[in-house]
């Protein structure tokens, strides 16, 4: 069996692949996370007693601890999940996006070429470095543009999508310049169970289960293309067991929506699920200050990972959402866990100031 070094998979997308891992035998993993405020050690507590399983508490930076991962365990290939992920806290706070980001994605690089070029030529062979990235790095659509290629020129507007970009640059580079054997792939908004609340889709259900206001930045017509996290691992394995060294893919969910349609179906599904006399949840949608610099719309296309790895998004976005919210519905302790003192810290900080937009 193959082992790969994961990083930052106590967060949402790399624990949700870690658990897919295990589940189906795809490897054993080594988890390196430093535990920020968006991992959860609760997110793989199920795999405790797994011995095909270990967590390590460190930095993708700390090169010395990674080298000494990847000859410990004889890594057959690294997914750099690790990430400053949240565009709103970019604004505020830049640096730690630099940090992890790009510094931190340099030394996994490092670590990386170090324990590579001192491979048998059959290991050098087989060995991967998989970066996860995003679709936010080739920047705003208009609404008739279309949707972004794997040869879209990048045009990075948050300080997140500028260090992702960044990274991505790095990756390109080793491959090109040391053979470092990469890929990389750039993927649009996923959902899905686990999701820290800060993003969209789990902040208005649970906003909304608390009676709060629905926060809609500017007029709720930004559009974002939504794919299951469940889809988006499957993806990832598929690019890394069989796709040409140097590749870049795109991903995505065929799933286009504006925020306020997001905010309204989830409205909706908790109409159903929990109805309320004379009460429907949108009453609670408010529409606040927008995001600076917000970008207008995303879509992928995602014609050359089907093309080539006969790869597309299975969930569909209704039943998707359904499964979305009946777990948070079912996990309470989790969100308690999650919504602590740092969480409204955060919450004050993003929200207090916000001028509420009267557009409806
Ligand atoms: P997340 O914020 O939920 O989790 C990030 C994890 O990385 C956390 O467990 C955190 O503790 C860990 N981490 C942060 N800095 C670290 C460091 N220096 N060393 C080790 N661990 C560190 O993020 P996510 O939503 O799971 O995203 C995972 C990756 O996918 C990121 O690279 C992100 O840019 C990319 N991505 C996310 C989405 C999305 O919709 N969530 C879409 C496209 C791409
Ligand atoms: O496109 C991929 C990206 O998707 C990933 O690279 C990021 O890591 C991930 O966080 C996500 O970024 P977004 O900024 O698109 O996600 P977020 O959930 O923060 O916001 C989704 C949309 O909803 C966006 O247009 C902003 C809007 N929004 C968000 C919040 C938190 C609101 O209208 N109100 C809110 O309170």
């Amino acid at each position: 069996m193959q082992t790969f070094l994961i990083t930052g998979g106590l967060g949402f997308i790399g624990c949700n692949f870690i658990l897919k891992c295990r589940r189906e035998n795809w490897a054993n993993i080594i988890n390196i996370d430093k535990l920020t405020y968006a991992s959860n050690l609760k997110n793989l507590s199920e795999l405790d007693n797994d011995t095909g399983y270990n967590f390590v508490y460190g930095d993708i930076a700390n090169l010395e601890l990674l080298l000494h991962l990847l000859k410990e365990y004889q890594v057959d290939a690294v997914i750099n999940f690790a990430a400053e992920s949240h565009v709103d806290r970019s604004i505020f706070s830049p640096q730690d996006f630099i940090e992890t980001n790009v510094l931190g994605t340099f030394q996994l690089l490092e670590a990386s070429r170090d324990y590579w070029k001192k491979l048998s030529p059959q290991k050098q062979e087989q060995f991967r470095f998989l970066h996860i990235s995003t679709d936010e790095v080739y920047g705003s659509l208009a609404t008739t543009d279309p949707a972004f290629r794997e040869d879209t020129p990048y045009a990075p507007n948050s300080p997140y999508a500028a260090s992702k970009a960044a990274s991505d640059h790095f990756v390109r580079a080793y491959y090109h310049t040391y053979g470092l054997p990469t890929l990389t792939t750039n993927c649009s908004n996923n959902y899905g169970p686990r999701q820290f609340p800060e993003k969209l889709i789990p902040l208005i259900t649970l906003n909304a289960l608390d009676g709060q206001p629905l926060p809609v930045y500017g007029d709720g017509k930004n559009v974002r293309d939504w794919l299951y996290v469940e889809d988006h691992c499957e993806a990832i394995y598929l690019v890394l067991q069989n796709s040409q060294v140097g590749e870049t893919y795109n991903i995505g969910g065929n799933n286009e929506q504006t925020n306020l349609t997001v905010v309204e179906q989830i409205c909706s599904i908790l109409d159903e699920l929990i109805p309320k006399p004379n009460f429907r949840y949108s009453s609670l949608i408010t529409f606040v200050e927008d995001r600076p610099g917000h970008d207008q719309r995303y879509a992928i296309d995602c014609g050359k990972i089907k093309r080539d790895l006969g790869w597309q998004p299975k969930e569909n976005f209704e039943s998707g959402l359904l499964k979305t919210i009946q777990w948070y519905l079912s996990n309470k302790s989790w969100v308690e866990k999650i919504q602590s003192k740092d969480y409204q810290t955060w919450i004050q900080q993003n929200y207090k100031g916000r001028k509420k937009a009267n557009l409806r």
